[in-house]
């Protein structure tokens, strides 16, 4: 018998850094250079045929950049079981707001078992490697181990670069929990 996973992700992460074109792409393989900000919430659906006899849904709340600001966030992350933290690789202040965000994520949703959800680090926009932080950004191996990220990701919404990967990534993490 088949059974279906419901699970609720968060995609977080400073203004503008693309949360809202990876899930785009994720979902309905489609990219836009056009910036439109989101505005408090939006959603995507994504149904995974994980393997033979396991149906996920992932339901991706794609969170506006400037909601860290807002007091919204405790209610959006309620229930929530898994986080992508997104920054934008040529920007440095969003790769700087990573630490508020994964505190903020940290300080209002937990599993029953009180220990945090899991949660995966993209650094995004990697097709602009040129323009991008390298000399700048620490290691993210190390980084993301010292600041409990289960994984780390180079992704580019517009290229379509590991995007799959770091979702697989994240389900299997969630998965392993269930
Ligand atoms: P807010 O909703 O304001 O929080 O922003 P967001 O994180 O949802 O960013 P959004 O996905 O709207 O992308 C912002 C801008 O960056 C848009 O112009 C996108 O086309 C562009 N963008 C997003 N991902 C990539 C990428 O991987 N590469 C490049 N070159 N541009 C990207
Ligand atoms: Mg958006």
């Amino acid at each position: 018998m088949q059974q279906e996973r419901h699970f609720k992700v968060l995609v977080i992460g400073d203004l503008g850094v693309g949360k809202t074109s990876i899930i785009k792409r994720y979902v309905h393989q489609v990219f836009s250079q056009r910036y439109r900000a989101t505005i408090g919430v939006d959603f995507g659906l994504k149904v995974l045929n994980w393997d033979h006899k396991t149906v996920v849904r992932l339901q991706l709340w794609d969170i506006a950049g400037q909601e860290r600001y807002g007091h919204m966030t405790r209610v959006y992350y309620r229930e929530a079981v898994g986080a992508l933290v997104v920054f934008d690789m040529t920007r440095l202040s969003t790769f700087q707001a990573v630490l508020k965000w994964k505190g903020d994520l940290d300080s209002k949703v937990a599993l029953s078992n009180g220990r945090p959800v899991p949660a995966v680090l993209l650094a995004n926009k990697c097709d602009q490697r040129r323009h991008g932080l390298c000399p700048k950004v620490p290691k993210l191996e190390t980084f993301s181990q010292q600041y409990g990220f289960v994984g780390w990701f180079e992704t580019s919404a517009k290229d379509n670069t590991n995007i799959d990967g770091a979702m697989t990534c994240l389900v299997d993490h969630i998965m392993a929990l269930q």
